[in-house]
């Protein structure tokens, strides 16, 4: 339930670390509730366009949620000492070998540490591995004198946010909560409470609480390796893996719906999973079937790839030196987030086999080599479609195409028309149908 802040109450203050896809929303909602928000970042131009009331992130509702309830961003760390309340919503990456990189969390926390002020709460949304707030943020805050339960409260509340989700948000999504101690439970899970309509579950431990979020996303991952394998097998068999999904979807229990791809990007499904299978190899356990599923999803821009080599070889046309086009950079659908977005790896492929790659993303322009999508079609000979922009979706037509003489399309995201496609003189291939 909201407790609205009364007019001769103090309002509480919430410092946030990070403004990014989870801390804005997250500052901006904050602000609505009636805290008195301030928001840490790092670059000086984010922080600009923050104070301005202009979100540095694509997303309409954010954007005019910005304007009525205005975050004040800075880069001076020393707010934290005015915070009762500090979030810490840092990125948590892998590296190239997908080794978990906790060090912006560490970081952060030492700057909170430094400047927080006795009896703050202390919560880390920042998805991380069982164990990170035990073994890394706690001795953190012990180390600069506090201790916990009485001068600090400690406590995870993994973020759930699925950026461009319209029904669910900031606002509504349910949420789980950890701490070390009961008082920094209760007074997380009455912040929660005061900011989201929805239900906030205490976990018993914090530990728990690290671990729903991995287990949710890796959930996503090994269901969606399931699909993306079914899709190769297919493919094979010559069987539409789509229809088959859907057939199965009917039955009303026990089945989940997941579609494959031509690949698993953004900063969640395909790096959470490596946290876990880390944690868990340092203390004797290997994960197959993590290991298994990242492996299969890490695939799929490779096996998008050689659907594309195989269509062009039917119409005798070498890949190399074939001016391709990629539909999409932004890792998923009217977003502009392009962290780790299987695009990347499609391009980088389709350069290793000597084609010309053009690539147009309206949501991603800066990226894109062409300004339009009739631009990169008058250069292109076959398109591999990436990302299922509404934009291509309505746009991209067998007659489309035709008229622009693109002889090949590879649809990785399975959105287009197959029935029209297959009718038409482009060769048309989906992931599995
Ligand atoms: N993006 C999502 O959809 C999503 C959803 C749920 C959970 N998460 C998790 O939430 C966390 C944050 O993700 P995100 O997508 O918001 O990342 P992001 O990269 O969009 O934002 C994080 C921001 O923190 C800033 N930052 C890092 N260290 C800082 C410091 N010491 N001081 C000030 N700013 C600092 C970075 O510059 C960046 O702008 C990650 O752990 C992620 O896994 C993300």
């Amino acid at each position: 339930m909201h407790k609205p802040v009364g007019k001769a109450e103090r309002k509480e203050v919430v410092a946030i670390i990070g403004l990014g896809y989870v801390g804005l929303p997250l500052a901006v909602r904050a602000v609505e509730r009636g805290y008195e928000v301030y928001g840490i970042a790092r670059s000086k131009d984010k922080i600009a366009m923050i104070n301005r009331g202009k979100s540095p992130i694509e997303d309409a509702l954010l954007e005019a949620d910005l304007k009525k309830y205005p975050v004040t961003a800075t880069d001076d760390p020393k707010v934290i000492a005015k915070a009762d309340i500090v979030l810490l919503c840092v990125p948590t990456p892998v590296d190239e070998l997908h080794n978990p990189d906790i060090a912006p969390v560490r970081e952060a926390s030492e700057m909170t540490a430094k400047y927080a002020k006795k009896g703050a709460l202390v919560v880390l949304e920042s998805t991380v591995n069982p164990g990170v707030s035990e073994e890394i943020i706690r001795p953190i805050f012990e180390s600069a004198g506090f201790k916990v339960g009485r001068d600090i409260h400690i406590a995870h509340c993994p973020e759930r946010i699925n950026p461009g989700d319209e029904k669910w948000t900031v606002k509504n999504i349910p949420r789980v909560v950890g701490s070390f101690e009961k008082k920094g439970l209760a007074r997380a899970v009455a912040f929660y409470e005061s900011i989201v309509d929805g239900e906030i579950r205490p976990m018993k431990s914090i530990r728990e609480a690290e671990a729903v979020k991995i287990v949710e996303n890796s959930f996503r991952d090994i269901n969606i390796a399931f699909v993306n394998e079914l899709a190769r097998s297919f493919d094979v068999l010559d069987i539409d893996v789509r229809d088959v999904i859907l057939g199965a979807a009917t039955k009303p229990f026990s089945f989940m719906p997941h579609f494959p791809s031509c690949g698993v990007g953004g900063h969640c499904i395909p790096v959470d999973p490596y946290y876990l299978i880390e944690r868990a190899k340092q203390s004797g356990f290997d994960h197959r079937f993590l290991k298994i599923a990242r492996e299969i999803n890490n695939s799929m821009p490779a096996y998008t790839v050689e659907l594309l080599q195989d269509g062009l070889n039917r119409l005798r046309m070498p890949l190399n030196g074939t001016r391709v086009g990629v539909l999409g950079i932004a890792y998923k659908a009217n977003i502009d987030d392009v962290r780790e977005s299987p695009s990347f790896e499609i391009m980088k492929k389709l350069k290793e086999h000597q084609a010309i790659v053009e690539t147009f993303d309206p949501h991603v322009p800066g990226m894109s080599t062409q300004k339009t999508l009739a631009a990169l079609l008058k250069k292109c000979d076959a398109i591999i479609l990436a990302t299922n922009h509404r934009e291509f979706v309505e746009q991209v037509t067998p007659e489309l195409l035709a008229k622009y003489g693109i002889r090949a399309i590879v649809d990785g995201k399975n959105c287009l028309d197959k029935n029209a496609f297959r009718k038409s003189k482009v060769w048309y291939k989906g992931i599995g149908r």
